[in-house]
């Protein structure tokens, strides 16, 4: 087994699609799955079948449709929910039930009136019911972000014992900092005796726009599943960026980890997940927003016109992108705007370049963007009414 191989765990047709105004048809989710399964991910959260009739039965027909990822399938720690997770899984060929409950104090006393003892009991019950039904088994200690560590790590242990196989320690709240979460997993591995049976999960939230720092975090540290979604839809502000993890881990190469992910399907998955789902992309949004490959003041496009990496640590085409943007306005010089007549079939050599930037600066300072139609105008070629 490769040990710095990092698995990665797709949670937009669970967590993702939780969010209001974002439920998908079946129809569309199996869509989305074999996206995902073409995008290389190793396990697709296909959904919480108890959850509704719509849920079950959408966990069933992608468990038919895709073939290679794990396709695994969310529940509460009671039977119920596990006989459910079962039965949806039924065609999969490869299943995983993800069964968990709260494991910090907070949630411990606030959400289930219980104790430490009795909490940590239903964990241990819940993963030996579930192994009854699959092999895999993986348990979320939910808000472990703002858990005890001894505490957590008790529970851990257990948990492996009973059978789980890999162990998700979620900052459902997006509470902790980078520093925080890093040091909570390497506290795992350093105090779970048994943790060498399981893989660590990662699954962050982003209500302090941490998610994926901490997510990283957590692979320096020995986590080595991460969970993430499409564009990092998700609760609230979201779950961590599937594309930021890829990008990241791929940039930096030299940490050594490695995912299956084939990047260059990113940009159309972030599109088809944004469309189907209603959600446009912020366009700042790192990998994936409008203005991530856009270049619009004239230092940076000069700078990038003479060597793309001045200004570009990616590559756009690394993630589907067939170039790079350099955007026109008043704020661009006199190499851009070359550029760009040049594309347009221009011989710049013969056309005063000074006397037709000054004229450019006219127009770019009327309008927000200057387009290839504008362009043409400037030349004496298109019709200006348009
Ligand atoms: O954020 C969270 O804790 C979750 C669990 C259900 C895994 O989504
Ligand atoms: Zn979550």
């Amino acid at each position: 087994m490769d040990k710095n191989r990092v698995y990665v765990f797709d949670t937009t047709l669970r967590d993702g699609e939780q969010v209001p105004g974002c439920q998908l048809t079946t129809v569309e989710k199996i869509i989305v799955a074999k996206e995902l399964e073409a995008l290389g991910v190793d396990v697709i959260e296909a959904g919480f079948p108890i959850s509704s009739p719509g849920d079950f039965q959408s966990v069933v027909e992608i468990s038919k449709a895709v073939s290679e990822p794990v396709i695994c399938a969310l529940t509460r720690a009671n039977t119920a929910d596990i006989d459910a997770a079962a039965s949806a899984l039924e065609f999969a060929k490869r299943k995983r039930i993800h069964t968990g409950i709260g494991a910090s104090d907070m949630h411990i006393k606030y959400k289930f009136n219980s104790t430490r003892e009795a909490i940590l009991e239903r964990a241990v019950s819940a993963v030996k019911y579930a192994r009854k039904f699959v092999d895999d088994v993986e348990f979320y200690a939910e808000d472990a972000g703002r858990a005890d560590n001894a505490y957590l790590a008790q529970m851990i242990e257990a948990v492996i014992a009973a059978g789980a196989t890999v162990v998700n320690i979620p900052d459902t709240n997006g509470y902790c900092l980078p520093e925080q979460y890093g040091a909570k997993i390497k506290y795992l591995v350093d105090h779970v005796s048994n943790i060498d049976k399981a893989i660590i999960s990662v699954h962050c939230h982003n209500d302090l726009g941490l998610a994926t720092a901490n997510t990283i975090a957590g692979v320096i540290n020995g986590a080595r599943q991460v969970e993430c979604t499409i564009n990092g839809i998700g609760e609230r502000a979201g779950n961590t960026s599937l594309e930021e993890v890829a990008m990241i881990l791929k940039t930096h190469h030299a940490l050594g980890y490695n995912t299956g992910i084939n990047s260059k399907r990113i940009y159309d998955i972030s599109n088809l997940v944004s469309n189907m789902m209603r959600m446009p992309v912020q366009p700042n949004k790192a990998i994936v927003g409008r203005n991530a490959f856009a270049h619009s003041s004239g230092i940076h496009q000069d700078g990038v016109l003479k060597h793309r990496e001045n200004y570009e640590i990616l590559d756009p085409e690394d993630i589907g992108l067939s170039s790079n943007a350099i955007i026109l306005t008043a704020r661009s010089g006199r190499h851009a705007l070359k550029h760009h007549l040049e594309r347009l079939g221009y011989k710049i050599d013969k056309i005063n370049l000074d006397e037709v930037y000054a004229r450019f600066l006219e127009m770019a300072d009327s309008k927000k963007e200057i387009n290839d139609h504008d362009l043409l105008v400037l030349m004496g070629d298109g019709d200006a009414g348009h």
